[in-house]
């Protein structure tokens, strides 16, 4: 798969989330400022929907009990060695927002130039 035109950028709101379904995926498009981000749509504690969030900064807060996640990265704002929700490339063309769920930017085994290692 490739990059997949998913939204207007008009259409991502600022301080909160934009779900949109990508290839069965459920995504939450975030943006701050002229940046928008991409990461799976589902809280790792009880499945809720995070772009149902607030988004205060980079940060967006679940909507259901709380836990904070940098969009930037899908870690908690205080623990990157946690584990990250997927986050995925985003490409913004003449007011498009574009994301490919295949290119996973956050994934644990990605080596310094984007390649993913075998298990
Ligand atoms: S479902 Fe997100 S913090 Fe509980």
């Amino acid at each position: 798969m490739a990059f997949e035109s998913v939204a207007r950028l008009e259409d991502v709101p600022s301080g909160r989330g934009h779900h949109v379904a990508v290839a069965g995926l459920p995504v939450a498009l975030f943006r701050v400022g002229d940046t928008v981000y991409a990461m799976e749509d589902r809280c790792p504690h009880a499945d809720a929907r995070l772009s149902g969030g607030s988004l205060e900064g980079c940060v967006v807060i679940c909507p259901v009990h709380g836990w904070d996640f940098d969009v930037r990265t899908g870690f908690k704002p205080d623990d990157a060695d946690g584990f990250a929700i997927p986050c995925y490339a985003v490409r913004i063309e003449a007011g498009e927002v574009f994301v490919d769920v295949e290119d996973e930017i956050n994934h644990p085994r990605r080596g310094r130039r984007g390649e993913v290692s075998p298990a």
